[in-house]
């Protein structure tokens, strides 16, 4: 293949970026957009705060942009994200206990049903594991309506969008450490209790180095049954970067249930991660070493 959406496919794969359904009028972000990309994930505009702005108020313009821009060019949808502990809007900031449970999971049926047959995965959850060694939970307000707060989200998701694959999704977690080992018990609790989860994500916001078990670490995941997912990748700058995307690209092929990647912006200048330089365009659009690297891995064996 000769575009990034182009040799993925060819290996069974997709290959996403996250967009901000605003930039979708510059014509060298669309351009760039819609030829190397067969899959997009919203930054901001299906979050909780863009899409419940007033409790019981939705708000849907930015997230069905994205979804009509996506069938227009041939392209999947990951949804981001149901529940998340940042980007709350303040009326579900203020609320606790069995108010905040109530709303939280209305806002998982409603947003899911709304969007219903349009969106190949969500992350119903994001980010709910503690940083550090303690491979437990993160406090916020949600986890301290219960423990259960997780899988009774996923099973409002599956309830509402029986089609969509439902993902939990962390960073952090790019390879076997306190925090992804966290959640693969939680991930194996799940499937022996048959709370439907389908596929966990890995954002893979990466540094300078990669961790030597990031193919192990995706391995282990997949062999509980669910599918992996690389979901917001994105590398700082430097003499690596061509490498560690190029790794973290093998290592997706390497391992059968391992569906896609997806990276954090298109170009430099549209990443949250600043001078770091961390996409695959530079800020005209141009291609970078990197993108040449992913090219050619998804384009060897
Ligand atoms: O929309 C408002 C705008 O009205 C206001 O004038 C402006 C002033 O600050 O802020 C705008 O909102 C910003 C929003 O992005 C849209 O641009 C927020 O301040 C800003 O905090 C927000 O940042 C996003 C961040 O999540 C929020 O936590 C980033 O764009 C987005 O890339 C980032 O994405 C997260 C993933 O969802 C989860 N994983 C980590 C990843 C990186 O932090």
């Amino acid at each position: 293949g000769t575009t990034l959406r182009a040799a993925a496919a060819e290996k069974g794969r997709y290959f996403g970026a996250a967009v901000a359904t605003g930039k979708l009028s510059d014509n060298t972000y669309a351009t760039v957009l819609n030829r190397e990309f067969n899959s997009v994930v919203a930054e901001n505009e299906m979050k909780w705060d863009a899409t419940e702005p007033q409790q019981g108020r939705f708000s849907y313009g930015g997230g069905d942009r994205l979804v009509s821009h996506a069938r227009a060019n041939g392209m999947s949808v990951r949804g981001h994200a149901l529940l998340w502990h940042q980007q709350q809007p303040s009326w579900a900031q203020g609320l606790s206990g069995s108010a905040l449970r109530n709303a939280a999971i209305n806002h998982v049926t409603q947003v899911a049903t709304h969007f219903r047959g349009q969106i190949y995965a969500w992350d119903v959850v994001n980010e709910a594991f503690a940083d550090g060694g303690s491979g437990g939970r993160r406090d916020s307000n949600l986890q301290r309506t219960g423990n259960d707060w997780i899988e009774a989200a996923f099973r409002a998701a599956r309830a509402a969008d029986p089609g969509a694959k439902l993902c939990y999704n962390d960073y952090n977690t790019d390879g076997i450490n306190a925090k992804s080992t966290g959640i693969y018990n939680m991930v194996r609790d799940f499937k022996s209790r048959g709370v439907p989860i389908d596929c966990v994500g890995f954002q893979s916001h990466l540094g300078t180095t990669i961790p030597g078990d990031y193919q192990a670490n995706l391995q282990r995941f997949a062999d509980l049954g669910v599918e992996v997912q690389i979901t917001e990748l994105d590398v700082m700058t430097g003499g690596n970067q061509a490498n560690i995307y190029a790794a973290v690209t093998r290592a997706c092929l390497a391992v059968s249930r391992c569906t896609g990647i997806t990276v954090w912006g298109v170009r430099d200048c549209d990443s949250w991660r600043g001078s770091d330089n961390a996409l695959l365009f530079d800020c005209s659009g141009n291609k970078k070493a990197a993108y040449n690297a992913v090219l050619d891995a998804l384009n060897a064996g």
